[in-house]
């Protein structure tokens, strides 16, 4: 099946390589790789949260390795998105604690009132829904995450709030 190819306006700005040096400080000079994972996320933060192929691509120029070196870990990692998302992804956890405790039934409830499916953003691209692997918070299930933050105990009304305050511009999504 052929992939549909996404382009996107790659902007390395001063600030941002700023941050990407510093980062690649932390580490020998001949280890500067392992700083890959904090610079994609700070590359992607910029990014409007995905990464092209063409953005690995400077990734991989401006830390001086192959290209197949950062589409291996982009490719691996849920966290990076390798085409335009929803501004504001909704990542329920699908795994069992979660599941036990209703998670799927609100899936299909997010699903239900955005009218999208699992993994397609909203026409306006707003949303967008995801099951992902465990969070680490089972004692709050269920439980997604928002940008930085968990969303925990999760109903039908606090779904329907947070969707409010999406669209309200009353949600934060990074702690930085
Ligand atoms: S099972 Fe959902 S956070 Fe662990």
């Amino acid at each position: 099946m052929e992939r549909k190819h996404y382009t996107q306006q790659i902007n390395i700005t001063d600030a941002l390589m700023a941050r990407i040096n510093e980062l690649l400080s932390h580490y020998p000079s001949d280890k500067r790789k392992s700083a890959l994972l904090p610079i994609l996320h700070e590359v992607q933060d910029a990014h409007d949260n995905w990464l092209s192929i063409e953005l690995q691509d400077k990734v991989a120029e401006i830390i001086g390795i192959k290209p197949v070196e950062v589409y291996e870990v982009v490719t691996f990692y849920t966290m990076f998105n390798q085409r335009p998302i929803g501004k504001y992804m909704f990542e329920f956890c699908q795994t069992s604690p979660c599941c036990l405790n209703g998670v799927e039934n609100l899936m299909d409830y997010t699903c239900n009132k955005l009218g999208v499916k699992v993994g397609e953003p909203t026409a306006d691209g707003m949303f967008e829904v995801r099951g992902v692997e465990c969070l680490g918070a089972c004692g709050y299930a269920p439980m997604m995450q928002l940008g930085d933050f968990y969303q925990e105990h999760l109903t039908e009304e606090k779904i329907d709030q947070l969707i409010a305050d999406c669209r309200d511009n009353k949600i934060t999504l990074h702690d930085k």
